[in-house]
Order: C-alpha cells, then structure tokens, then sequence
C-alpha cells in the first residue's frame, strides 16, 4: 500500500509516490495499468486519480519536487507552474496537441516537451468521418425521433440528409489526421479539396485556398493545430461563405473555430449543421446554445477514445518521460532546440 509524500496534502483518491530512491514523477490523470508498472520500473510515481484534473494549485503543489511531469491537454503547463518547479527536467503530454503548454517558455528553460504523435492518427480520423456520416444522414435526430414517437410508418420524405458519394469534403490542415480523413472520404466516393499552412501535395486532393475550400465543400473537416495564426480560423466571415447546406465537422481544438459565430450561422440557419468533438469551454456548458441545436451533434472530446489508441498514447508518453528523466532525448519531442548548445 503506497503511504502518502510527507508534508503533501492527500487529495481524495489520489496515489502518492513511495519513498524508493527513484526519479520522483507526477502523472497528472491515471495510465492504463500495464503501462503505469512499467513506468513505476524506472520512476517514483505519484498518480492523480481525482475526478478530474488537479487544478492549477494542485498541480503546482505536486510537481514542486518531481523531476517529471506527465500532462494531459487539460492540464495548464506555464511559467507559474515551472518557476514552482526548479527540478523539472521534462514534460510529457499525453496528447499530439500542445496549446497547453507554454512551448516557448519550457525551451527557454531548455526542459523539453514530449507528445503523441502518429499514433492516435487512425482513431482520431474514424471520429471525425463518424462525424461527417452521423451529421449528414442525421443520425442523432433519427434517434430522438423515435424516443419522441414520431416513427409512424416508412416515410419517403423522413430524415432525409445528404449523399456522400459525389459530394465534396473540405479538409482544412492537411497533416496526418488531415490526410487520414481524406482517404476515408475517397473510399466514400467523395471529391476532396484541401487547405493547409503549408502544403503538400496529396494523389487525389486538390489543393485550394482556405475561402474557395469554404464556398465548395458539402462537408468541411478541420485537422489544424491550435496556434495563435489559427484561433478562430473559422469565424462569421468564414460561415458565411460556407453552403447553407453545408456541415462543419471540428475534431481538432475548439478555439479553431468562433463558436458563437457558429451558433449564429446555425440559427439563421446559413449552414446545415455542425459536428463538434472539441470546443472552446471544455466541458461545455449544460446552457450552451450548440446543445439545443438538432443539427448539430457535440461530443466530450473523444477523438483518441479507442483502448488501443489511448494505451499507445499512455505508452509513448511514458517512452517520452522516461527518456527526459534519464537525460536522453525524447523519441517525440516538440521543442528539438533544447538539444542544440546555447547560443553565446
Ligand atoms: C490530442 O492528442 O491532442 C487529443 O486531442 C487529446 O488532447
């Protein structure tokens, strides 16, 4: 049974590192089991098992002595954060996103900074295609239809959506999951356009700019990461020159898209809906007047959720946190510079 640090507040089913010699860690959400004892191998590990993230101050408090940080996106990793936390050698983000860390402050400390890359790729690509067919055959609404009794008979005229075959999908950041997406739309008989920072070409993707990809997509998916040059990427201006039959699919980070814009352009009406798996406030808000749309579909931010997926996830974060505590460069790391000598 692990007794708790001395002189560290227990939080209601957290998991306290014991006192074995070892590199202390903090992992800041729960690992599948198997991955969890190979890391418990090479680390003192102290878990956080709350029902959520620890808050800023919790997390300040347990990475005050540990020389590792395992992360998830929901974590904030900051300057406050490492001025409290001198030992810090690495930080693991249980994620391939990285908007919450302050990148350019842990390179400045030379403390690098792991993530998931590549192996959350398919998972995450199925989600957003399971978006795109969910929103368009309205897969959601058919359902409450029949908890509401209106199923009456075969109807020619019920809950007709749209055909995906030869149709056009829009997908915005053609990266991996940008381009996994795009396979699977082919194989649906789709056309496919894309958009991208910086381009590379794709067999069987038209590459367009970003206003043209808007104004000719049935279905716009979008696959950029979340920097400053792509916070509300998506915006009235945007939904205005989308079809109005047209779906947004977002499976990225929510802040790509201006979600009271979007509200907006679902309540006149000026696109056909909307399938979200990420939003700006996360979890969203009971209120939030995305939920009472009928043509739009929100999901708790499960692109990653298949139990592969999120053990290979766990795996190489433990791969990245690993390597950083015994002074070894990371197998996936953000911020390569920290590896080059200082500039004098
Ligand atoms: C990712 O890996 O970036 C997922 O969205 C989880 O945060």
């Amino acid at each position: 049974m692990d007794s708790p640090t001395p002189g560290r507040t227990e939080a209601p089913g957290d998991r306290a590192a014991p006192d074995t010699g070892l590199p202390p860690v903090f992992v800041s959400r729960p690992l599948p089991a198997a991955v969890l004892s190979r890391l418990e191998k090479s680390a003192a590990v102290e878990v956080w098992n709350g029902d959520g993230p620890p808050s800023a101050s919790e997390l300040r408090e347990r990475t005050r002595h540990v020389v590792g940080l395992l992360a998830t996106s929901a974590d904030r990793v900051d300057a406050d954060l490492l001025d409290a936390s001198p030992d810090l050698a690495v930080v693991s983000n249980n994620a391939v996103g990285y908007d919450n860390v302050d990148v350019a402050e842990l390179t400045r400390r030379r403390i690098p900074l792991g993530n998931t890359p590549g192996v959350l790729t398919e998972a995450t690509a199925d989600l957003a295609f399971a978006l795109v067919l969910a929103t368009t055959r309205r897969l959601v609404e058919a359902r409450d239809a029949i908890l509401a009794g209106q199923w009456k008979t075969w109807d020619p005229a019920f809950m007709l959506g749209m055909e995906l075959s030869g149709s056009t999908l829009g997908v915005v950041g053609l990266g991996r999951i940008g381009r996994a997406v795009a396979r699977r739309a082919a194989a649906f008989g789709m056309n496919v356009i894309a958009w991208s920072r910086s381009p590379q070409p794709m067999d069987g993707v038209e590459l367009v700019e970003l206003d043209e990809l808007l104004a000719r997509s049935d279905v716009v998916s979008l696959h950029v990461s979340l920097v400053s040059e792509t916070v509300h990427l998506i915006g009235a201006e945007q939904l205005a020159l989308m079809k109005p039959t047209a779906v947004l699919v977002n499976t990225a980070r929510g802040a790509v898209v201006d979600q009271a814009a979007l509200s907006d352009a679902l309540r006149a009406g000026s696109i056909g809906g909307a399938g979200l798996d990420v939003l700006e406030q996360e979890p969203i808000a009971p209120d939030d007047p995305l939920l009472a749309f009928t043509n739009c579909i929100v999901l708790p931010h499960i692109g990653s959720a298949t139990v592969v997926t999120r053990t290979r996830m766990a795996d190489l974060a433990v791969d990245n946190l690993l390597a950083g505590v015994a002074g070894e460069r990371l197998p996936a790391c953000v911020n390569p510079e920290v590896y080059e000598p200082p500039a004098i």
